[in-house]
């Protein structure tokens, strides 16, 4: 299976923090905020790891992160022009993907806890043609939100709705395989201008999706808030002694 780190964007919601620089490079506790996202790749075994970026500094990114040596991965780069949603940088990653299945985690989103290294061989291994990880919020209305039937199925993701139909989210988190590229080519821009990711997992909605809940801790740093409660949850987990000691750069 191959990664996939989504760091392109505006991150207009944390100005001025980053009027002048990119939200992934703002630190989230003991580390910048795009080492977490690499954790959560590195931790299911993924070794091959594609960066989409964007927006400000990119040159610094590409700085910190070089070649991924120092994190055990192999990492190249693509660059979006323009923050066209989460699914429309999914498919800049076509080529770098091939014929492997895929992990693509959000650049803002922080995963504490146990590794889905199983998660990512169930689904790898499993009937699904995509899949996503559920998490209780108390804020919904910030996120996609699941709908479920009678059964407690999954039948629909809504973005950001004003009255949300349950206190589940698909966190960021997403298992695709290579036939996800051709479901983004048939998306059409939401209401905000975005290719949304809820409209891609809602191509294999109902039925056809893994959607386990995740047992961690999570959350985004998109926000003021968000980014103050992440470096909260970091230091509780470094102070259990379950939070590893971020790799430094390389000297050569
Ligand atoms: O955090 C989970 C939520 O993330 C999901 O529940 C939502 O369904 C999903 O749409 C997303 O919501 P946000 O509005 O919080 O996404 P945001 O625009 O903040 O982008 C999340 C990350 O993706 C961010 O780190 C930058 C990256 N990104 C975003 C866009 C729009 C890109 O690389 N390119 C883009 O065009």
């Amino acid at each position: 299976m191959k990664g996939l780190i989504l760091a392109g964007g505006t991150a207009t919601r944390l100005f001025p923090l980053t009027i002048v620089t990119n939200k992934h490079l703002l630190p989230i506790y003991d580390r910048p905020m795009i080492y977490y996202p690499i954790a959560t790749l590195a931790g299911m075994g993924i070794r091959e790891v594609m960066v989409i970026v964007g927006g400000k500094s990119v040159g610094d990114v590409v700085q910190l992160l070089a070649d991924g040596e120092h994190f055990g991965l192999n990492l190249t780069y693509r660059y979006q022009h323009g923050a066209m949603g989460i699914a429309h940088a999914v498919g800049l990653a076509r080529d770098f993907v091939g014929d492997d299945s895929f992990c693509c985690v959000l650049g803002d989103n922080v995963l504490l806890g146990p590794s889905m290294a199983d998660m990512a061989r169930e689904f790898e291994e499993g009937p699904y043609g995509a899949g996503t990880l559920l998490y209780e919020v108390s804020d919904p209305e910030r996120f996609g939100v699941a709908e479920f039937d009678a059964d407690g199925n999954v039948v629909a993701f809504e973005e950001k709705p004003a009255k949300p139909k349950s206190n589940l989210i698909p966190i960021g988190v997403y298992f695709l395989r290579p036939d996800a590229f051709d479901v983004v080519n048939t998306l059409v821009p939401s209401g905000r201008g975005e290719l949304e990711i809820t409209d891609l997992l809602n191509h294999y909605l109902p039925g056809n999706l893994y959607a386990p809940k995740f047992e961690g801790l999570w959350t985004d740093a998109g926000t003021v808030t968000s980014l103050i409660r992440a470096a909260e949850l970091a230091e509780q987990e470094s102070r259990s002694g379950r939070l590893l000691a971020p790799p430094l750069r390389p000297t050569s």
